[in-house]
């Protein structure tokens, strides 16, 4: 395989010689870079980097491309560690409807929401659906992700949830992404068991869970745990079961109310947390007895126009915050994690460096893989993108709404995409 040698590089950003554990609290702010650096590849793997000024020149030759940077940033790749992005449709109708003044759970209560999705799923072949989540992946990469976990959880059925997760596998072999799959058929409760949730919930620990694990189809398993949705007892159950199954935890948790998925997936060992908008101090203090990482999804957030989650005092509280896209059709049609850092800037106080911190490191801790991507590490997939030209990171969350990403790199090789 060819080597990569990319030269004068204005800033290599996120050089990291160890990332064994997230980075948390003060050290957040601490972004390790070289500036006038070279970064070499090989066999898809980040090879060497140095300094401009040492640079110890070049043996051999043959089979080797030279980028000259020029000016430009490089970046590891964004890591996201909360998306469905495979999915049927869109819900630009329900979007129009909240606008004019219905909420998401009355939408949902009307058979809206969720259910919406499921619906439109169970009526799409795997075709269909790996077809749609490629032009997704495309757009996602274009913005400078690298890797990414999807979730399950708009099939509701058995036989929809184990479709979602063979797309998501399927998908595993059609794009350079690095991708993890998430079990989360206790998503919503299917209209036919509204009353009856114990049965769904049985059929999903005693039929479907089961399966995937059988033919291996996920690494995680998932909960939403909310009112309407699933309680913490129910939610702890679920984890459990997967846990037996040899799934890690994640919960979907403090979303629309202060309702205890924070607690529970503690209690259950999550890996991490997401959302977060209703957490308090009880939560926070939870958090810092544990490995569970906090992980916010401000697109969710902010299209659902939900209160900010407390990022600030979670990261002054000593806490390794994650930024994720949940990227989806309900509350995140968006998977750009340039804009998902540029809300954690301007909304929520984060420093650009946070920022930066808890797209790549972070996430890549939230999904098991910190020890293949989330920084410029040699023996690390060489995955990662150079920018427009610029002067400084800063860069990045400022110019909110415009992509900062010029020329991507996935396991060692340029990857051609349409820029946004
Ligand atoms: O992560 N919170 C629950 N699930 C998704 C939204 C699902 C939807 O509305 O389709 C989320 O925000
Ligand atoms: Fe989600």
């Amino acid at each position: 395989m060819s080597k990569v040698l990319i030269k004068n590089i204005r800033q290599l950003v996120q050089v990291r010689e160890k990332t064994e554990t997230p980075v948390k609290g003060k050290e957040m702010a601490d972004l390790p870079l070289i500036a006038n650096a070279w970064l070499a590849i090989e066999n898809g793997l980040i090879a060497d980097y140095g300094s401009m000024n040492d640079f110890p020149g070049i043996s051999d030759w043959s089979n080797l491309e030279i980028i000259e940077a020029d000016g430009r940033l490089v970046l590891p790749s964004w890591v996201d560690s909360h998306t469905h992005i495979v999915y049927a449709g869109s819900r630009e109708a329900e979007f129009a409807d909240r606008i004019k003044g219905l909420t998401y759970e009355e939408i949902a209560q009307r058979g809206g929401g969720i259910l919406n999705s499921a619906k439109k799923l169970q009526d799409s072949s795997e075709d269909e659906l790996l077809e749609s989540a490629l032009i997704r992946c495309n757009e996602i990469i274009s913005q400078g992700t690298g890797a990414v976990e999807i979730k399950s959880g708009y099939g509701l059925t058995m036989e929809a949830e184990l479709k979602m997760l063979r797309v998501i596998r399927k998908l595993k072999e059609h794009t350079p992404l690095t991708i993890k799959a998430t079990f989360l058929a206790a998503h919503a409760v299917p209209m036919e068991y509204k009353t009856q949730k114990e049965k769904y919930i049985d059929i999903i620990l005693n039929e479907t869970l089961p399966k995937v694990a059988e033919e291996q189809l996920a690494e995680f398993i998932d909960v939403f745990c909310e009112k309407n949705y699933f309680t913490p007892e129910e939610t702890e159950r679920i984890l459990e079961a997967g846990k037996k199954h040899g799934l890690i935890p994640k919960v979907h948790a403090e979303q629309m109310s202060n309702y205890g998925g924070v607690l529970s997936g503690v209690k259950c060992g999550a890996i991490s947390v997401d959302h977060l908008e209703y957490v308090e101090r009880k939560e926070i203090e939870a958090l810092l007895n544990s490995r569970t990482i906090p992980t916010i999804l401000p697109g969710a957030a902010f299209f659902l126009s939900l209160p900010n989650p407390p990022a600030r005092e979670m990261i002054d509280a000593g806490l390794p915050v994650a930024i994720a896209s949940d990227f989806n059709p309900g509350s995140s049609p968006s998977g750009n994690m340039n804009f998902m850092q540029a809300i954690s800037c301007i909304q929520y106080r984060m420093t650009p460096n946070e920022c930066i911190n808890a797209t790549t490191i972070n996430t890549a801790h939230a999904m098991n893989l910190a020890d293949s991507v989330g920084s410029i590490t040699i023996g690390k997939k060489a995955n990662f993108f150079i920018t427009k030209k610029m002067n400084s990171v800063d860069m990045i969350p400022y110019s909110f709404g415009s992509n900062p990403v010029e020329t991507v790199f996935l396991n060692g090789k340029k990857i051609s995409v349409k820029s946004a």
